[in-house]
């Protein structure tokens, strides 16, 4: 009977793809189509529902033990397509998702095979043996785009053949606000940044053939303007002029269309009074008319009860799933209930949803299904499992951790040299659980006794760096009592140097909103007792974001911004450390100076930038001169025409490093008033001692000097303009 089915489902397609005018039908189509023309009203809404995995595990854990009852109600009753999270052993995934399949495929009408959804967002971090990368703020201030395609390359390895198709990875939104506890999972505050970086990640990961026959997804998130929240905490409105909208928060997400990003997950907040998930004009209107995205567009958690709940943008979640539909979501994160199917079935029965705006969803969904192989290959295979967590990919994430590490000061403290003394104390000294941050093994990031056990601490990887003798562990976030600053003061006597740990224990969204950003009083504490020693002090910054150290940064000898960075963090910064590589990270986000003066890079004239560290600031332990920036044209006769700018970079120091080269545009005048300057080009290098190099940019003054007005026209005015490069600047004019 299925057989006929499908032929008939097929002949039928034929027929209507014949009835179009002459063009080779779309064999995706076809399929779609043919499986379209089958289905009923209930499996249709099934394909636009995704529930958690909480929902058919034993005891509602993320433990991968199914409760089998719940399961077959949800593939068999309401036809559910999607599940997503979870965090557990590569055994237990195989088994889980292969049981979970095999259900769906051969216990249901049409044999729909489900599409798995995971944060893995800095690496297979749910998966027990998983490779742990540096989270993605860390990463951005590596400034080497290669280091995001490996590690989106090693995500993926580790990832496909587990089942686990579509991963909700990469945030896309735009790091500026300081006290957005989602900070740390952006690529920073620098749209550009954002958009190299984030297409980077989505090129690599949907385009993975070390992964062949499995295809993945990624999931450009969160769409719009989630991340400037004017409270600063998660999830509350941010009010964004539209202008501001295209110039620094649509750039990253139409650069993920225009490279072919598969899904898009929505913004839970509210952007100028719309819940976003609630916005025709942001989800059509702007997604999917303007900016052209033709995929699949998914809901984050349970955000269309939550425009009645956290919102007030409907009276009921009926008319909020009304509201979403039309607005142009097709799949809702509806997580643990079946509402969502209740009431779009009503919907429909009650013509205020048609059955053709259901199927343009369930279209889209089929399609994901059939690009991504799934009717194909939806089962994990175990033949290659050994590549999780294997040395190659640990090498990967010790790479990213070297290169992300940003030295903030050093005042000839940096590198320590062997048979040194070293005394380590913070929060972060002997913790696996701070160096790989939260979305680890569990969404607040896995306690101590769940982190890997081959895995060192800062503690355990000096130790194996520099001497174990000569390395001690002070074991306290602060001191609490006089006896333990007398300890501490005694054994500091006997140390050549103090490394205090300080930041922010893990935390995800809502559970990071802070009122102010200044650093826990009894870390700096602990800093001062440090400095109060006499002897060198190293700071090390373990935070999703630039917490204020004002009361210890002009007292230390050295500052690092280490960030979450993985699972080969500690070895990374050891040998940081040693000397034997220098730091070549350079801050992605503006660093405050004071909680009361958030202003990033690109400030406007009337606004005063004083940051303790700028965007782009990052120290070497060698020095790079740069000289003869010249441009091939200064005069802009067309704003197509191709000028390349040049400037030479020498190595002065004793040691070969590598350094992010930052290229800066700056339009002296403009209608919409213009930023001091704007990031439009970087590259990285190493470059060996005593080497000078010459280094190019090439550029089209449109794509450069232009910006968009309010409703996203592009404006490219006369004028002068600047390219500025590590502090040299060269105009340039168009008249
Ligand atoms: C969360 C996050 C989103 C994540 C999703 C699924 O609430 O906002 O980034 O992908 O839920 O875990």
């Amino acid at each position: 009977m299925i057989k006929q089915n499908l032929i008939l489902g097929i002949l039928l397609a034929v027929f209507f793809s014949a009835c179009k005018p002459k063009q080779m039908p779309d064999p995706i189509e076809l399929k779609v189509d043919s499986l379209l023309v089958q289905m009923t009203l209930d499996e249709k809404i099934g394909q636009m529902t995704q529930l958690c995995f909480s929902t058919i595990t034993l005891n509602g854990s993320k433990n991968l033990d199914l409760n089998v009852n719940n399961f077959r109600e949800a593939v068999t009753k309401y036809h559910v397509g999607s599940f997503l999270s979870g965090s557990d052993s590569i055994v237990k995934w195989v088994n889980f998702i292969t049981n979970i399949q095999k259900v769906a495929i051969n216990e249901t009408r049409l044999h729909i095979p489900l599409i798995i959804g995971i944060d893995h967002v800095h690496g297979a971090n749910y998966v027990n043996e998983g490779t742990i990368l540096p989270h993605n703020l860390n990463i951005s201030c590596s400034f080497d785009t290669e280091i995001i395609k490996k590690g989106a390359k090693v995500t993926a390895i580790e990832t496909a053949d587990l089942g686990l198709t579509w991963n909700f990875a990469p945030v896309l939104d735009i790091g500026k606000n300081p006290y957005w506890p989602r900070l740390y999972e952006t690529f920073g505050e620098d749209p550009y940044l954002c958009s190299v970086m984030g297409t980077a990640f989505i090129t690599s990961y949907e385009n993975c053939p070390e992964i062949a026959p499995y295809k993945l997804a990624a999931c450009a998130k969160h769409f719009i303007g989630y991340s400037d929240p004017r409270s600063g905490w998660d999830r509350t409105p941010s009010e964004i002029p539209w202008q501001v909208i295209y110039e620094q928060f649509i750039p990253s997400f139409r650069s993920a269309i225009d490279n072919g990003v598969k899904t898009f997950m929505i913004n839970s907040g509210e952007l100028n009074g719309e819940p976003v998930h609630g916005s025709k004009r942001l989800l059509t209107g702007l997604l999917r008319n303007e900016l052209g995205f033709k995929g699949v567009i998914l809901t984050d958690i349970k955000d269309i009860k939550k425009i009645v709940d956290m919102h007030a943008g409907a009276d009921n979640e009926k008319e909020a799933t009304l509201m979403a539909i039309n607005a142009g979501i097709d799949m809702s994160m509806a997580c643990n209930a079946y509402d969502f199917c209740t009431y779009i079935k009503e919907l429909v029965q009650e013509g205020k949803i048609t059955e053709e705006r259901i199927n343009e969803s369930v279209r889209r969904i089929l399609r994901l299904k059939f690009e991504l192989g799934l009717f194909d290959n939806p089962y994990p295979r175990s033949d290659r499992l050994a590549k999780i967590g294997c040395k190659e990919h640990r090498q990967v994430a010790k790479e990213a951790a070297l290169a992300s590490t940003v030295l903030l000061k050093n005042e000839n403290v940096l590198p320590i040299p062997m048979g040194k003394k070293i005394l380590v104390t913070g929060l972060a000294a002997n913790s696996k659980q701070m160096l790989n941050g939260a979305w680890t093994f569990d969404w607040l990031g896995a306690p101590e006794e769940r982190q890997p056990k081959n895995m060192n601490t800062l503690y355990s990887a000096l130790a194996k760096t520099f001497d174990s003798n000569n390395v001690t562990l002070f074991d306290v976030e602060k001191l609490t009592s006089e006896a333990q600053q007398k300890d501490f003061a005694k054994l500091a006597k006997k140390t050549d140097y103090i490394i205090v740990t300080v930041g922010e224990r893990p935390y995800s969204e809502f559970k990071g909103n802070i009122n102010d950003l200044t650093l826990d009083a009894g870390q700096s504490d602990l800093v001062l007792a440090a400095v109060a020693t006499g002897k060198p002090v190293i700071v090390m910054l373990f935070e999703g974001r630039p917490r204020i150290i004002a009361r210890f940064v002009d007292t230390v000898g050295a500052i690092l911004f280490t960030g979450y960075p993985g699972i080969m963090g500690a070895d990374a910064i050891a040998e940081l450390l040693s000397g034997t590589i220098s730091p070549a990270g350079k801050l992605s986000f503006t660093y405050p100076a004071e909680v009361g003066h958030q202003v990033p890079y690109y400030y406007k004239k009337s606004e005063k930038y004083l940051p303790l560290y700028p965007f782009g600031h990052g120290l070497s332990y060698t020095s790079f001169e740069y000289s003869g920036l010249q441009l091939s044209d200064s005069l802009i006769t067309r704003p197509d025409q191709e000028i390349t700018a040049t400037v030479y970079i020498k190595n002065t120091g004793q040691i070969e490093a590598s350094e992010a080269i930052l290229w800066y545009v700056k339009d002296e005048v403009g209608t919409i008033t213009r930023p001091d300057k704007k990031l439009c080009f970087f590259e990285k290098d190493i470059l060996p001692a005593g080497i000078r190099k010459k280094y190019t940019f090439k550029f089209k003054p449109i794509d450069v000097c232009a910006y968009p007005d309010e409703h996203g026209s592009t404006v490219f005015e006369k004028g002068k303009f600047s390219l500025l490069v590590a502090g040299m600047q060269v105009n340039f004019y168009y008249k």
